[in-house]
């Protein structure tokens, strides 16, 4: 991708509330997938955004945040929000990229990934993150996953072009055990996650059509939407709750 189409991309997603499919009850589910008594007292959120997740993360646990995302502008949103919600103590911001995880430390109890795997691939981005869990520690991810096996043409052919290796749910449970993680739970995210993204998106866009003219960057946003609302049952976002175990075979 172009460095113009990542800024105006960045710029439209300044102005949502979330940066993908998600809502603060999907949040709390995910949370309720932990295993019995799992109380995290660390918790690093890997492409947070504006911290959509992460202050609900806040709100329901008494872990320590840090919460990374690679776009500054975000991180400066979360951090006025966290501020407004009394938080700022409980997050640190980084920005950096979930790609190298230099300075972030070890040993997280819960590591949260919604909707951000896929920008480094979703089995790339678990084989590596391993390295930041304590033995029995929990990873948290939502992912773009195929939920047909037969999915229209049309859906078929646009991720090919956009996703190429999106996966279908066996495929992911297969992926994440295959790197030694033990699948504690899945779930499907429901629709209302998706018209909420797309609700938001939408003055944003106008506001950025205002700013900059007709842009690739907007019409493939506006393909996505249609797609997503034709073939949307065949397609959609996974939750995974994983556990790292200590005892890796
Ligand atoms: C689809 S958005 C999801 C944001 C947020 N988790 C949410 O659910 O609203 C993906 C996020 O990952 C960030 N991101 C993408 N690649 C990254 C990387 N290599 N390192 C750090 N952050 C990255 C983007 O800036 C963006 O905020």
């Amino acid at each position: 991708m172009e460095e113009q189409d990542i800024a105006l991309l960045c710029e439209l997603f300044e102005g949502t509330p979330r940066q993908g499919p998600g809502s603060e009850a999907t949040t709390r589910r995910a949370l309720a997938c932990l295993p019995q008594g799992f109380q995290p007292q660390s918790i690093l959120d890997l492409g947070c955004g504006t911290g959509g997740s992460t202050l609900v993360l806040a709100d329901q646990t008494t872990a320590h945040i840090t919460a990374l995302d690679m776009h500054q502008p975000f991180l400066d949103t979360l951090r006025q929000d966290a501020q407004a919600q009394g938080f700022e103590k409980q997050i640190t911001m980084v920005c950096g990229d979930m790609a190298k995880l230099e300075d972030v430390g070890d040993s997280f109890d819960l590591l949260w990934a919604e909707g951000s795997a896929y920008s480094i691939g979703f089995e790339h981005a678990l084989s590596l993150w391993r390295a930041k869990l304590r033995a029995n520690g929990c990873l948290f991810v939502s992912e773009l996953t195929w939920f047909s096996t037969e999915p229209a043409e049309e859906a078929r052919a646009f991720f090919a072009k956009e996703y190429p290796e999106m996966k279908d749910e066996v495929a992911l449970r297969e992926c994440a055990e295959s790197l030694g993680y033990r699948v504690v739970e899945t779930f499907r995210l429901p629709a209302e996650d998706w018209q909420a993204y797309y609700a938001g998106l939408e003055p944003s866009l106008e506001r950025c059509r205002e700013r900059h003219g007709e842009h690739p960057v907007f019409t493939s946003t506006d393909q996505e939407r249609e797609i997503y609302e034709e073939f949307g049952s065949d397609y959609g976002y996974l939750g995974l709750m994983l556990e790292w175990p200590s005892l890796r075979g």
